[in-house]
């Protein structure tokens, strides 16, 4: 089997917390399977090194992460330094310029886990969401005029284009043929804005017909959130632009449990860049240091590295370590109704890894 190059990047708050933990998982991994080989390169980029250096990363930042198969990531989001720079500086620069337009995020409630649903139990929530991750909402498209003035103005322009719909959709439709209900149901919000989104209906509608084994359906962002949470037995597969699907993913991963235990996988399809794996939790400022962190979200991230790496049985493995720890529920984290603290969690997922 090939030796998989990975690129860590812990960035802020938590974030190192977790991709640590991870690296511990994903070594007691290789050694219950010493045919998976992995090699990991850590880089101290985030809000420290922009303190210090003045960027998120380095200027050949990208150049340096291009060689790598894969990158796990922490989280980026500091006190100290704007939101808007760490996430334009390194987890978004890293997102668009390596083409990584697929997002994908499970959210499925996995076994002895508490929904905060009344009477769910895991055949009930199972989800992917697939969120568009290059463009959108998050063109960075805009600009302000009259600044600092009374009549000041603040622009975003979304932007969708018919190939950036058509490439996530297909994606998404191809991920839905792989699910036991091969069902996608398409996010926007077509009655009140009516052009890039009505072009994402019109995409959809023309896709569907190279697709007649998915059942396909249509919701309004607002409308989706209740069916969420009263028929989460209704859903499956869910596509949805870059701001549309952030919002839905955090309820998802609050109703599959807790937003720690999420994972997301940054998809570039073609392979032509290295794809990003990372929690959907941020950097959870209250943690830091604490020894609190759910590195689950962190560990299932490496579950899809894995499966895009094409590491079938690693994957599989860690999953079932992830569900037997989740299962026996005498190592959770606190925000799963636990109270262990990351390395404990982390060391009954190695010693269920072990049998
Ligand atoms: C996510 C996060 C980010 C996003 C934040 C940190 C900007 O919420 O990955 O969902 O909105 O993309
Ligand atoms: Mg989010």
């Amino acid at each position: 089997m090939p030796l998989h190059k990975i690129a860590v990047i812990g960035g802020d708050g938590i974030g190192p917390e977790v991709t640590r933990e991870a690296c511990v998982i994903l070594s007691a991994l290789q050694d219950s399977l010493p045919e998976l080989k992995l090699e990991f390169t850590e880089f101290d980029w985030g809000s420290e090194y922009f303190l210090k250096n003045g960027r998120m990363m380095p200027e050949d930042g990208l150049e340096q992460l291009k060689p790598f198969d894969a990158i796990l990531f922490g989280s980026a989001g500091s006190l100290e330094v704007p939101d808007h720079i760490t996430l334009w500086g390194l987890r978004l620069e890293i997102c668009q310029h390596f083409d990584q337009y697929a997002n994908v995020r499970p959210s499925r409630l996995l076994p002895g886990i508490q929904s905060p649903l009344k009477n769910i139990g895991p055949a009930e929530l199972d989800w992917v969401i697939v969120r568009e991750n290059t463009e959108g909402e998050y063109s960075g498209a805009g600009g302000r005029v009259h600044p600092k003035l009374p009549q000041e103005v603040g622009i975003d322009v979304s932007v969708f284009t018919r190939d950036g719909i058509e490439r996530v959709m297909r994606y998404a439709f191809e991920l839905a043929l792989t699910r036991p209900k091969k069902q996608l149901t398409l996010v926007t919000k077509s009655n009140a804005q009516r052009h890039g989104m009505v072009l994402w209906d019109e995409v959809f509608e023309k896709l569907k017909h190279d697709y007649p084994g998915i059942t396909t359906d249509r919701m309004l962002v607002d409308a989706i959130t209740t069916r969420m949470v009263l028929q989460p037995q209704s859903l499956d597969t869910i596509v949805a632009t870059n701001l549309h699907a952030d919002i839905l993913s955090d309820l998802a991963a609050a109703l599959s449990g807790s937003l720690g235990i999420g994972p997301t996988a940054n998809i570039n399809p073609e392979r032509t860049f290295p794809s990003m794996f990372e929690p959907i939790h941020g950097s959870a400022f209250d943690l830091v240091g604490k020894d609190l962190a759910n590195p689950l979200g962190a560990f299932w991230s490496c579950v899809m590295m894995l499966e895009h790496l094409q590491e079938k049985k690693g994957a599989s493995l860690l999953m079932s370590a992830i569900e037997e720890v989740c299962q026996e529920g005498r190592h959770l984290p606190k925000d799963l109704g636990g109270n262990s603290c990351t390395g404990e969690v982390t060391t009954a997922v190695c010693a269920a890894l072990k049998k």
